[in-house]
């Protein structure tokens, strides 16, 4: 027999890990469970079985939660937030570093329950989900400790809903709870019906860690439970991880309420492979990307793109090592691939590939399927059209998609040939190719020459219908933090009522136009505004935007999306240029805002415009990410990009540093702006126009529209173009926005009902340069 034949017929004997202790566990606990509320178990109620999917065995009886448990929970996280908040960081980290200590010394017993309940392989349960629980509770215990010294400005939230689905049940668990306590929140968190245990096991290590009762409470029960929550409205904020289609039935809900949110939806990421790649390397990547976890994960790599020179060679090379792959009981540490979560994900895979995969060609792999439980073999189908279902939608199981491109060029327009944007990995060993490649690629995160690595150092999120928000590393604390800023209610403005006089003063007829694409445009409804002073004079007319317009200025916008590739240094001189051409035209311009409204803040509001203008180009070159260290062979560099196309409707009260309060942030950060000006005082925004066209500021980057704050808001919330909507309108248009944003999630930033001092510095920095950026984590190999 030679080494070829012992290596191909050699057999793995089973090295099953034992269940004892976890199902010993289930038994000491009557297997059956209540809810966790208050530092203590309510009665068990009418519930639902916790099934073992390798088996089909009941493992535990799970109760439903009923509107009273969800408001018992509620009342205990408001009650007990008010004691946690006033501890010091270091008080809270130590309990966090207690609770990081307890999921060490429990490691075995929750990897082997989470295996036992999810089906995932003991080895990535074992090895990665529980490791990584602990070091986002020590990762974070150091934000807890930090807080007060680096956050000064920074204040929690208060309680938060949280809703976690079911692929890594614990893990999600870890990435909500950890930043959100840290922070001083509390919360209230709801795992996903197939797969609670483990966050009832964590549960009672809360309660041996000595953490005060209600800061934690978890109760388990459907989706009705997380709508239950989600329309809570003593919640502060709700954070979800799960589909993006409950992700946007999530931001309806809670549109308007002044809840704040944060999603963590689906994705179809690309793993794209160059001809130069270390292919051996890229294959066992690959085999990370869609066959962890059975593929049941959100940023899993489903989508090949393969150069085509090397398709043959790596598509044969994929399948070898595809049927290699072992399938069966999730205990064995010998197994590659484990049980899919439940029957109805099983079905719903299989289905998905049975009605959509006959289009191309579906290659399954041979490995042995165990005679019973939920399992799937890994599946490649090639030669699917770009456009097809399953190039473009999320399966969530161990199907793989591949197609091939020829030049990066096609590959980056492949990539991002998506509603998504979550995740993406490169495979090259040309440096420059994939470090050309990672800023082009709409995702969250990039990982090159490696994939699917997460820690908590390093934020982990999505951009467009991946949802918003990041978790983990600095950028994650922003999602249970708000600012400090004082907020007083929101008055509406009206304009003053139309006089007598038909004509201005001195006889000149002033109509503006609207500012698109650079250019003075008519608006295509052809109706005007007149602006009238307090005393009834006539100031001048203004075009009323409409729909098109809005259109236009928002394709207009698009075409300049080069300014988001500019440099910070650029963009930092047009903004002073700006400065200096309004400074040389200040008193005018102050003389149109006493005009105007009536007041004499006309030079004030100018000087504060040409301030605020000033610190914009002061941050374009110095808002700069960061470089996260991540225990692997690499770092993860959190780049600040910008978010795209801004909508915003401006404040009326301070109709110039309103409209720069808006545009000068969106501009430094690289994105193109649709402005809306002041409704009641306008004028000073269409004098403005003069000043950009004098300011080098390249046609598109900055588009102003005049009129009516509610038409227009629907208009650009609607648009799928626009990718964030700010108001800061004195009509509180937050729940319309909120609820119309859900069309392609964009990212909102509404006033609830409360205006700011645009005068005091809450009229500026660091809040507006999150805003007006997404980061975006690259993870690159570096050092041992
Ligand atoms: P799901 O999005 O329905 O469930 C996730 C969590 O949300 C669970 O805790 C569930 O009880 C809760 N939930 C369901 N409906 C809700 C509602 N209306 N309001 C509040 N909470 C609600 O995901 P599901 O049904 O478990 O899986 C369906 C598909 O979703 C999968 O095939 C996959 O494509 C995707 N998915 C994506 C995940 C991700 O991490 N991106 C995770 C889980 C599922």
């Amino acid at each position: 027999m030679s080494i070829q034949d012992i290596f191909e017929s050699m057999d793995y004997g089973p090295a099953p890990e034992a269940a004892g202790e976890a199902l010993a566990w289930l038994v000491d606990r009557g297997d059956t469970f209540g809810h966790f509320i208050n530092g203590s178990w309510t009665a068990p109620g009418k519930g639902f079985e916790s099934r073992n999917p390798a088996t089909g065995e009941t493992l535990a009886m799970l109760s439903q939660a009923s509107a009273d448990d969800v408001d018992a929970a509620v009342s205990a996280a408001r009650k007990a937030q008010r004691k946690w908040t006033r501890l010091s960081g270091h008080e809270r980290a130590r309990y966090l570093y207690a609770i990081a200590r307890l999921v060490q010394k429990y490691s075995r017993l929750f990897a082997v329950l989470e295996t036992l309940d999810n089906g995932k392989p003991i080895r990535e349960s074992r090895d990665i989900d529980i490791p990584l629980v602990a070091r986002h509770f020590y990762y974070h215990a150091g934000m807890a400790q930090l807080m007060e010294a680096e956050l000064p400005d920074a204040e929690p939230l208060g309680v938060c809903g949280q809703i976690i689905p079911w692929n890594f049940p614990l893990l999600m668990l870890s990435w909500k709870i950890a930043p959100a306590i840290a922070m001083g929140n509390t919360v209230v968190l709801k795992p996903a019906e197939y797969t609670s245990l483990t966050a009832l096991l964590f549960a009672e290590i809360c309660q041996e860690a000595g953490l005060p009762k209600g800061v934690v409470n978890v109760v388990t029960g459907d989706g009705a439970v997380g709508e239950m929550i989600v329309n809570h409205p003593d919640i502060d904020k709700i954070a979800f991880t799960g589909s993006t289609s409950v992700g946007r039935k999530i931001r309806e809900a809670t549109a308007g309420s002044g809840k704040a949110l944060t999603l963590e939806l689906g994705g179809k990421s690309p793993y794209i492979v160059f001809d130069d790649a270390d292919i051996d390397s890229a294959i066992e990547g690959l085999v990370d990307a869609i066959w962890f976890n059975q593929g049941q994960v959100c940023c899993a790599g489903s989508r090949l793109l393969v150069q085509e020179g090397i398709a043959d060679r790596f598509y044969a090379k994929l399948k070898t090592r595809m049927d290699g792959l072992r399938i069966g009981d999730p205990l064995d540490k010998c197994i590659d691939i484990g049980a899919i979560v439940d029957p109805i994900q099983l079905e719903t895979i299989t289905r998905l590939v049975d009605e959509h995969g006959g289009e191309g060609e579906v290659y399954h792999a041979n490995s042995a399927l165990p005679e019973t439980g939920c399992f799937y073999r890994p599946t490649l189908i090639t030669g699917l059209h770009t456009s097809a279902w399953l190039m473009q939608e999320e399966i969530f199981g161990p199907v793989l998609v591949g197609t091939t491109f020829r030049t990066p060029k096609e590959a980056v327009e492949l990539a991002n040939n998506t509603r998504y944007g979550l995740a993406a990995t490169v495979w090259t060993e040309n440096i420059n190719l994939a470090l050309d490649i990672a800023p082009k690629l709409a995702a969250g995160v990039v990982w090159v020459n490696a994939t699917n690595l997460f820690d908590a150092a390093a934020g982990f999120g999505g951009v467009r219908e991946s949802g918003f928000g990041r978790e983990g590393g600095w950028e994650g604390l922003t999602a249970y933090t708000r600012p400090k800023t004082k907020t007083k209610t929101l008055a509406p403005i009206s304009p003053f009522a139309e006089g007598k006089d038909l004509a201005p003063s001195d006889g000149l007829d002033r109509t503006a136009k609207l500012f698109i694409g650079g250019k003075q445009a008519r608006p295509d409804g052809g109706y005007m505004q007149a602006i009238w002073t307090r005393q009834g004079g006539l100031l001048g007319h203004v075009g009323i935007a409409n729909r098109k317009d809005v259109r236009n200025a928002v394709e207009a916008a698009h075409k300049a999306s080069g300014w988001g590739k500019t440099t910070g240094h650029l963009r930092a001189q047009i903004l002073y240029y700006i400065a200096e051409n309004l400074s040389a035209r200040a008193k005018e311009f102050a003389d149109r805002i006493d005009a105007m409204t009536g007041k004499r803040s006309g030079n004030k509001e100018v000087e504060a415009s040409i301030s605020r203008l000033f610190t914009y180009a002061a941050w374009a070159d110095k808002y700069d990410g960061q470089v996260h260290g991540v225990p692997i062979r690499g770092v993860a560099l959190a780049m600040h990009e910008p978010v795209g196309v801004i909508g915003a409707l401006c404040a009326d009260e301070t109709p110039l540093l309103g409209l720069i309060s808006a545009m000068a942030p969106a501009m430094a950060m690289g994105n193109t702006s649709v402005l809306v000006a002041s409704q009641p005082f306008p004028l000073a925004s269409t004098d403005f126009y003069q000043v950009l066209e004098t300011s080098d500021v390249p046609d598109g980057v900055v588009s102003i529209l005049t009129g009516d704050h509610v038409e227009l808001s629907k208009t650009l919330s609607d648009h799928l173009d626009v990718d964030a909507v700010w108001s800061f309108s004195s009509t509180d248009l937050s729940a319309d926005i909120e609820k119309r944003s859900a069309g392609n999630l964009k990212r909102t930033w509404v006033n609830n009902g409360q205006a700011r001092d645009w005068f005091s510095t809450d009229g500026e920095g660091r809040e507006f340069l999150r805003q007006a950026t997404d980061v975006k984590n690259v993870w690159i190999p570096y050092g041992e």
